[in-house]
């Protein structure tokens, strides 16, 4: 006979085991737009309905919604001796295209992406590095997705889709009306910028992002009419940064070596204001490492991507410090941590 712990700990064993199951499971409901049907029909479907619908075998399709209903993404109800299918509340809010807070291209960038370059980790263990030349032909990760517009668009509608949880928590944790010209440092799409003009009416927006990502930004995520957010083209290590109140440096430092990111805030120190800012915006590990999980598989997926990996409290305050930047303060949100460092 096992312990009751002993049980315990060999169901999470199995549960991790399988975790890449249940990934696949959401994102292939996703993909094959099981959600989408289900918002649209706006009432539950029987399975072979859906099944016809989508264009699948009834079979795959019964199989894929009886694991959806497991996963609490689906919910079944019974009539006139048929299972019909519904959307979970968390399903329509997130993982339909068009939900309130669509978490669509987060999930097919991690199905298309990111679950390919996971078969390289333990490539990426070894070398402690990561593997893009083998998987995107680049050393540079943005270099290589960034190939293609289709699959830049796709990046940036996924980085763009995540800020819909948290983004306005991120920019809410400090009161930043006290810095009315902002400049967020590879700012992509713009969601935060978008939130920034939102919290603080006062504020302007300056995104500087790498050329070809400005262009898709301006033609398909900030309409014309938005005037207080503006645009620059440039490479923020090798191009001149411009005079701003506060920087926002979201997902950045997670991307790059620590002399990269020291090049860079020291760059940034430089180009602010006196008595501005930056706002570091990351997943921070606990002091002790011992968490938070997803903090962790985020290094992770930094080492397969990138140079860089998540840090903690003190490794961010070492390196502003480094730069120039004092009183470091460090807010916690649900899911990001927001650090708001002074010139
Ligand atoms: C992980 S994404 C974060 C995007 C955005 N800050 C967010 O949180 O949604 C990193 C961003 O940095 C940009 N980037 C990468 N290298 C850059 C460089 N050398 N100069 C300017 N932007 C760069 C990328 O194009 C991308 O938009």
């Amino acid at each position: 006979m096992i312990s009751t712990e002993e049980a315990e700990s060999i169901t999470t064993l199995i549960q991790y085991q399988h975790g890449f199951v249940i990934s696949k499971v959401m994102f292939t409901a996703c993909e094959l737009g099981v959600f989408d049907l289900l918002l649209e029909s706006g009432e539950p479907l029987s399975s072979t309905t859906i099944a016809e619908c989508l264009g699948t075998s009834p079979h795959g399709m019964e199989l894929l919604l009886g694991a959806c209903v497991a996963l609490k993404l689906l919910r079944t109800e019974r009539k006139d001796e048929q299972v019909l299918y519904g959307n979970t509340d968390l399903s329509s809010l997130c993982l339909g295209k068009s939900s309130p807070k669509s978490q669509y291209h987060h999930m097919m960038w991690f199905s298309e992406s990111t679950y390919l370059n996971l078969h390289y980790l333990a490539d990426a263990v070894r070398e402690g590095k990561n593997l893009n030349e083998k998987s995107l032909n680049s050393k540079n990760f943005y270099e290589g997705i960034y190939r293609s517009e289709e699959q830049m668009q796709r990046f940036m509608s996924y980085m763009n889709g995540t800020w819909s949880l948290g983004g306005r928590d991120v920019i809410a944790a400090f009161d930043l009306s006290q810095f009315p010209q902002i400049c967020d440092l590879g700012g992509s799409s713009g969601a935060l910028a978008k939130e920034c003009i939102y919290l603080y009416p006062y504020c302007t927006v300056t995104i500087l992002d790498l050329p070809e990502v400005v262009r898709t930004a301006k033609k398909h995520f900030i309409s014309e009419e938005e005037q207080r957010i503006h645009f620059i083209e440039g490479d923020f290590f090798e191009d001149l940064i411009p005079e701003a109140d506060l920087y926002i440096l979201a997902r950045i430092c997670h991307n790059w070596t620590d002399e990269k990111c020291a090049q860079l805030l020291t760059k940034v120190y430089k180009a602010c204001k006196p008595r501005g800012g930056v706002l570091i915006i990351e997943m921070v590990l606990n002091e002790d490492r011992k968490g938070p999980l997803l903090a962790h598989l985020q290094s992770i997926l930094m080492l397969v991507r990138t140079e860089g990996k998540e840090r903690t409290p003190l490794e961010y305050s070492t390196l502003l410090s480094a730069a120039g930047f004092k009183e470091a303060e460090r807010k916690k949100t649900r899911l990001y941590d927001a650090i708001l460092a002074r010139k």
